[in-house]
């Protein structure tokens, strides 16, 4: 029988994208355990979602450490602790070292804002509108030791409009995160992703191409 899949959160804020894994699980979208939710702040209201839900929620403060691979060699040890074999970060505002990549080899998957390879990093919202991009979304990949440079497994696109915000936009685009972060999740249960060289080949995905026409960039 194949290892039960347990996953593990790490977040720093509010965990919108750690609701919406919750409530696939919850709904036998996504067949797996959460194991454990470890957020970098205290009061991260990620934290408070766990416990709702009877997800073990630990608190781990980077100030105790003096290097980040010491803090993430403790990351890992909770992780192992929880039995992990999957890893989601869902707004984790940390840089992870090689010591919790290289413990978890592709299987450590992270949501962003925007549409890798454009706008890595942060506040990417506002620099999409700062750049005049037309579009923008958001992007499901694996992470790698780069800052938001591993396969992408899943993206999907929003229009940017004339007289958007960077709150406006973040909104438009957190809809569609909350709509494939746990798809990506699904196919990752089930077996489906396969890392080649950059590209993510998806095992037996009609939707893979219906992911875009499933989502075209129309005006709300
Ligand atoms: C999301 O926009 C995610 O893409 C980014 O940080 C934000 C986290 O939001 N990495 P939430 O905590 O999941 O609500």
């Amino acid at each position: 029988m194949a290892e039960e899949l347990k996953i593990g959160v790490l977040a720093s804020g509010r965990g919108s994208n750690f609701q919406a894994i919750i409530d696939a699980v919850t709904a036998g979208k996504i067949n797996a355990k959460i194991a454990v939710c470890i957020s970098d702040v205290k009061d991260a209201y990620a934290l408070e979602r766990a416990r709702k839900n009877l997800i073990a929620a630990e608190v781990i403060d980077p100030k105790v450490f003096q290097k980040r691979e010491d803090y993430d060699g403790k990351i890992v040890e909770t992780l192992k602790k929880h039995e992990v074999n999957l890893v989601l970060l869902a707004g984790y505002m940390r840089i992870v070292s090689p010591v919790l990549v290289e413990e978890f080899p592709k299987k450590i998957i992270n949501i962003h804002p925007a549409l890798l390879p454009s706008f890595p990093g942060l506040h990417v919202q506002r620099k999409a509108i700062e750049h005049g991009a037309r579009f923008s979304g958001c992007t499901v990949h694996f992470v790698d030791a780069g800052m938001d440079t591993g396969p992408i497994i899943i993206q999907a696109v929003v229009p940017v409009l004339q007289d958007d915000t960077e709150d406006s936009l973040a909104a438009r685009i957190l809809k569609q995160e909350h709509r494939i972060y746990p798809e990506a999740v699904r196919l990752f249960a089930e077996g489906r992703l396969s890392v080649q060289g950059r590209r993510v080949v998806i095992k037996g995905a009609p939707e893979c191409r219906d992911e875009f026409l499933a989502n075209p960039p129309v005006r709300e």
